[in-house]
């Protein structure tokens, strides 16, 4: 997530190792318990990213939702809430995030350990395919590019066929845009915290584009809360900093302008993009066999 404070370097620290960010994460959960800032400290933000994606699952009609990366479950127990009727199953590979999650267990909700990356061999969840499976700001922990497309692939095994797969992740040209912006009004770049690995936009489109029609379709884009972004990260930053202070999440302008409406595709410029991808059952040519 995308820090409203001056970046002091480049990364706070150089890309680190699995281990590092399962026990980043795993420390998260120690520290702020079941509260929804273990997972990211813009509550104002958050409420945008909950709300689009209710949005898009009020218009599929699952029966069945896996929400991969569910940290301590603040997202996923508003989804069982707002769809009763829904089986909703949370896995994290940190213990102690779906430790937190089990403490607000409700009837149509579930939690198990997992790794996006051996997502369909994993034991709890053999043989099991979901209706809707979300992944929001789980990938970009992942270490490269590489590992990313075996997580969407992983995630894809895990989809009912006609089923979807919703990506909310940010997106390392949503915050380029951002900086170009901040960059006119003489503020520094916001740079991607250490343990992130920002997916980057060319080669997603490019695989996106590859596997549409065949293993995937690409329904829907959305780029979640660039008003609040523009107003949040360039106006109210360029403010704090010609004051002299820092700038706080909670200060009253980012409420105000987190109740605007998005600017749609005008001006890409919130890091987090929401794709909604369709699976699609997987075409051989058949004409191939008789040769
Ligand atoms: C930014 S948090 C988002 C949590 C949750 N989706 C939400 O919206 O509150 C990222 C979560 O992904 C989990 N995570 C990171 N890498 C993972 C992996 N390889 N497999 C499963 N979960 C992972 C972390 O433990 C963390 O809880």
């Amino acid at each position: 997530m995308v820090s409203t404070a001056k970046p002091k370097s480049s990364r706070s620290k150089e890309p680190q190792n699995e281990g590092d960010i399962k026990a980043f994460w795993d420390q998260q959960a120690f520290i702020h318990g079941g509260s929804d800032l273990a997972t990211n400290p813009d509550q104002h933000y958050r409420v945008l990213e909950i709300d689009s994606i209710l949005r898009v699952i009020s218009a599929m009609n699952p029966e069945t939702i896996l929400d991969v990366g569910c940290g301590n479950g603040h997202a996923t127990l508003q989804i069982a809430k707002k769809f009763p009727e829904v089986m909703v199953t949370g896995v994290d590979f940190s213990e102690k995030m779906i430790a937190q999650a089990k403490r607000r267990i409700i009837p149509n909700v579930d939690y198990f350990e997992g790794d996006v990356l051996s997502l369909s061999r994993n034991k709890h969840i053999v043989d099991q395919k979901y209706d809707v499976v979300l992944s929001s700001r789980c990938l970009i922990n992942l270490a490269n590019w590489e590992e990313q497309k075996v997580g969407i692939l992983e995630m894809r095994k895990m989809t009912a066929v006609n089923g979807h797969l919703i990506l909310v992740e940010n997106v390392q040209d949503g915050l380029d845009n951002l900086n170009n912006l901040r960059e006119k009004i003489g503020l520094e770049p916001i740079k991607a915290p250490w343990h992130n690995k920002y997916l980057p936009q060319s080669d997603l489109t490019k695989f996106l584009t590859e596997i549409q029609g065949n293993l995937l379709t690409t329904e829907y884009v959305e780029n979640i809360g660039n008003y609040y972004y523009l107003t949040s990260r360039v106006l109210y930053a360029k403010i704090c900093k010609d004051q002299g202070v820092e700038p706080d999440y909670n200060n009253p302008i980012n409420a105000i302008a987190a109740k605007m409406p998005t600017l749609g595709e005008y001006y890409a410029c919130s890091p987090n993009f929401m794709f909604v991808l369709k699976k699609e059952e997987a075409q051989w040519d058949t004409k191939k066999l008789s040769s």
